[in-house]
């Protein structure tokens, strides 16, 4: 309940930023963000694969946020509920079976809060009928985060998303609790958590406003820049959202593509 709560306080420090962007951006310069390091992964992955796999996603995106727009905030956590455990490989969507029955789908941080599981479904059947076996669940887990973040940000944030990520084999519910950070964690147990993953605490507090960051002077200072100068949030989220989406990525032989985004092959 904490961990949604501060997830709406950042998705209403987002809507803020995007209003405040939009009566000053005549003003405001054009920040180009540094190239955030993908681990392999490329824009336009699937251009000649299956070319339309992008916005086959987007579309099923808008739908689902059109009928839901809550939905939104909970595609952007499953990404990063994805990526701190095992990497951004889809092992937060597999299903329970009788080999293994605590995947990381129904630990804690993850059961029963997390949502847009019908979404990717959704996604993945669509982008299946115009091209079977072709697109990872992780790259559309990446993709459809992505969308509802320019969905709910009224098209503000926009951005490229590399891809090629493979599906993961391995999933379990210990793994999500080792990985996912409790809504009571303090700043230092933030900061190395987010270190563990080669990202800094500004990626989190893009993600997550949390008591703990607002409570220290630097990090107090840093939320209320992301809100007040306009563009600096959006600019800053598109890289957070991209570095995220890299984080232990399989690319080589180490995964799959799967055919049903809730069991592996
Ligand atoms: C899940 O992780 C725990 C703790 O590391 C381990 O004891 C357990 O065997 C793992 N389960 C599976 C199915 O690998």
């Amino acid at each position: 309940m904490a961990r949604l709560a501060a997830l709406l306080v950042s998705l209403a420090m987002l809507m803020a930023a995007v209003t405040a962007a939009r009566v000053e951006r005549a003003g405001a310069g054009f920040y180009t963000p540094p190239s955030p390091s993908t681990c392999g992964l490329k824009i336009g992955y699937y251009h000649d694969k299956c070319p339309h796999a992008e916005a086959i996603v987007k579309g099923v995106v808008a739908a689902a946020l059109h009928r839901d727009p809550g939905v939104g905030a909970g595609l952007i956590r499953m990404l990063f509920h994805d990526c701190f455990v095992e990497g951004c490989d889809a092992s937060v969507l597999l299903d329970p079976t009788p080999a293994n029955p605590q995947p990381e789908k129904l630990a804690p941080p993850n059961n029963p809060s997390l949502r847009g599981f019908e979404v990717i479904d959704a996604a993945k059947d669509a982008v299946e009928a115009a091209c079977p076996g072709v697109v990872s669940c992780a790259d559309i887990v990446a993709f459809a985060a992505r969308d509802a973040s320019f969905f709910l940000s009224d098209s503000r944030v926009s951005f490229d998303m590399p891809s090629g990520r493979l599906d993961g084999r391995y999933s379990n519910a210990s793994r999500a609790l080792d990985f996912l950070p409790p809504p009571t964690f303090n700043l230092g147990q933030l900061v190395a958590n987010f270190a563990a993953k080669g990202l800094s605490v500004e990626t989190w507090a893009l993600f997550t406003s949390d008591a703990s960051l607002l409570a220290s002077p630097a990090t107090a200072k840093m939320v209320v820049d992301n809100a007040n100068i306009p563009g600096w949030w959006e600019d800053r989220f598109k890289t957070a959202m991209v570095k995220m989406a890299a984080v232990e990525v399989k690319t080589g032989s180490n995964g799959e593509i799967r055919r049903h985004c809730r069991a592996v092959n």
